[in-house]
């Protein structure tokens, strides 16, 4: 058996496993868009990855810039368009603490960064930075799409969970661990093993890292730091016209933010 230890750099298989929900959750960001934000067309997508959703989104006309740290997932991402679609993409190696772009500033109409991806950022600093980064590039009734699992620090055991795909003749079982969240030091071991077999391949890909973690309250807190507002939450369900109600007791969620307006106008009616 071959071993690997990066699983972004074999964004194919990656795509295997998380490329399933692509459809769904571009038709809920539309949707989302378009009840809260300003439905326009250009979308910026943090960490993009491989591209399944920069891909999705511009073959539905919007124009899309993304941006990540891995120049492999960032070549796959360029690969899969048609030179029309390149038109209308622009990629760049960045990360989420630092990506700036002055022609971006104030333009944005929606912002999007799903399946836990906001986790990497390691610290309250990072997060804070990555956050105000990004609200600079939003347009002032422009939103920033957030989903990731938050973390119940009452739990006492690992969580695993497990999906299997196929790329070609060859087999993709993907098995990812969360340790026990550490309260003080937020943040939770992760694990992830790719375990690829066909007729010539056994591959496993393991990857070891540290996802940050938040409750409600963390969570709500940084977010009114970065000068955003939660103006609806959602379940991973990606279920536009159920959006939660209360605080709910799910870990996965999808923040729908917007700018607080710092500058309330004349009559003293902001929306912060
Ligand atoms: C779980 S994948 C998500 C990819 C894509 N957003 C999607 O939904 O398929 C996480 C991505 O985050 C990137 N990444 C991790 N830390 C990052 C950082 N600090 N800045 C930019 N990209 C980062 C990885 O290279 C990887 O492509």
């Amino acid at each position: 058996m071959e071993r690997r230890s990066n699983w972004y750099d074999h964004p194919e298989y990656y795509e295997a496993i998380f490329g399933t929900d692509t459809v769904r959750e571009m038709d809920f960001l539309d949707a989302v868009s378009g009840r809260y934000g300003t439905g326009g067309k250009l979308l910026l997508e943090p960490a993009c990855g491989a591209g399944r959703l920069v891909e999705e989104a511009v073959r539905r006309g919007y124009r899309v810039v993304g941006y990540d740290i891995s120049e492999k997932m960032l070549a796959h991402a360029k690969g899969r368009l048609t030179p029309a679609q390149r038109r209308r993409v622009k990629l760049y190696p960045s990360r989420m603490e630092t990506f700036y772009r002055p022609e971006l500033e104030g333009r944005v109409d929606l912002a999007f960064n799903l399946v836990s991806t906001f986790r990497y950022l390691d610290s309250e600093q990072a997060a804070l930075e990555h956050l105000e980064g990004t609200r600079r590039l939003l347009s002032p009734e422009g939103l920033y799409v957030l989903g990731f699992h938050l973390t119940d620090y009452g739990r006492e055991r690992p969580e695993h969970e497990r999906w299997v795909a196929q790329v070609g003749q060859d087999k993709v079982v993907c098995n990812t661990h969360e340790g026990v969240p550490d309260r003080r030091l937020r943040r939770s071991a992760m694990r992830n093993r790719l375990r690829i077999t066909g007729p010539e391949k056994d591959l496993l890909i393991e990857t070891h890292w540290y996802f940050r973690t938040y409750d409600l309250t963390q969570a709500r807190r940084l977010f009114r730091r970065a000068g955003f507002q939660p103006v609806a939450l959602y379940d991973f369900d990606y279920r536009v016209d159920e959006p939660r109600k209360g605080a709910g007791d799910r870990l996965d969620t999808i923040f729908v933010l917007k700018r607080i307006n710092k500058n309330p106008s004349p009559s003293g009616r902001g929306t912060g």
